[in-house]
């Protein structure tokens, strides 16, 4: 297979015309990917990724072809997917005020140029979740926030309109599987691509915590930052180690390293009401 791709977590394969999608254990602090692994991470967002394909399957089409027709060196954490041609647009819908978009709320009261009633906090659910598009930048810049009229004019009123309305439903059908399960999913980021018959299939991965904000949904209190589900264990034993935030980043601890690995354990087994280690 051809290395086509290493991002910050995962690598990305082509294999003559599918792509092998590969979830490593990297864990990234303040986008800094530290040089200790966390155990079984890619295997379970992976495992976290399948479940939530089949959950919305029936509101888009997605990209695997396989979980398990993959070179055995990455059983269990590599997707076979079909290679489509990616729609360049970041599609991300936000359910609650976080990151970025309260950032950018802050600055302006609007996001991706949605505007947001007055009085909302860090952490608040918004009225109803918003589409807020970026723009996807390469490697090393930062993905800019672009209006819907911007994606519209990029990319066609209809395919616009698709985006939005996909994307708005793969978050809520998350959102409202999550919720009861304890875990509110605050927003999250989604990739198309299209078939070569044009049609959008979803790609990439799906509301796992890397693409989306998790948070225990019994710590949830609007008017301070909320904890993160899996990482906050890292964030917090960061903040007591001399770094910089610039990489590379320090070693992280074994205890810190067990500990994390059993949030992300836990963030499977609430989701999908199943016991760690997946079937
Ligand atoms: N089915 C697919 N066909 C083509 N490209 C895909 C597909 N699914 C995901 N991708 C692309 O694979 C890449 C995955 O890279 P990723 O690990 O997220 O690194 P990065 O940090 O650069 O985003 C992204 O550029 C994404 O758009
Ligand atoms: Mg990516």
């Amino acid at each position: 297979m051809e290395l086509l791709h290493s991002g910050k977590v995962r690598d990305v394969y082509a294999d003559g015309g599918d792509l092998v999608l590969v979830a490593s254990d990297r864990v990234s602090v303040y986008d800094v990917v530290l040089p200790t692994p966390i155990p079984d991470k890619g295997r379970i967002l992976t495992a976290l990724s399948l479940w939530w394909f089949e959950r919305l399957a029936d509101i888009v089409p997605n990209h695997v072809i396989s979980a398990t027709d993959v070179p055995a060196e990455f059983a269990g954490r590599a997707i076979r997917c079909r290679r489509l041609a990616m729609v360049p647009v970041e599609c991300i819908a936000r359910g609650y005020l976080a990151g970025s978009g309260l950032d950018s709320y802050r600055a302006c009261g609007s996001v991706s140029g949605v505007t947001l009633p007055p009085g909302l906090a860090d952490g608040s659910r918004l009225p109803a979740p918003v589409f807020t598009p970026t723009t996807k930048a390469p490697a090393g810049q930062h993905d800019e926030p672009v209006s819907f009229a911007d994606v519209s004019a990029a990319l066609g009123a209809d395919a616009a309109a698709d985006l939005r309305r996909l994307t708005l439903e793969v978050y809520q059908r998350g959102h409202d599987i999550a919720l009861p399960r304890g875990i509110i999913i605050a927003d999250t980021k989604v990739e198309f691509g299209r078939a070569p018959d044009g049609t959008l299939v979803l790609a990439d991965e799906v509301l796992t915590s890397d693409s989306s904000r998790f948070w225990p949904a019994e710590a949830w209190q609007p008017g301070r930052p909320q904890h993160a589900f899996d990482k906050q264990i890292v964030r917090d034993w960061s903040q007591t180690v001399d770094w910089d935030r610039t990489a590379p980043g320090p070693a992280i601890p074994p205890d810190v390293v067990e500990a994390t690995r059993q949030r992300y354990i836990e963030a499977y087994e609430r989701l999908t009401q199943a016991a760690w280690p997946a079937a």
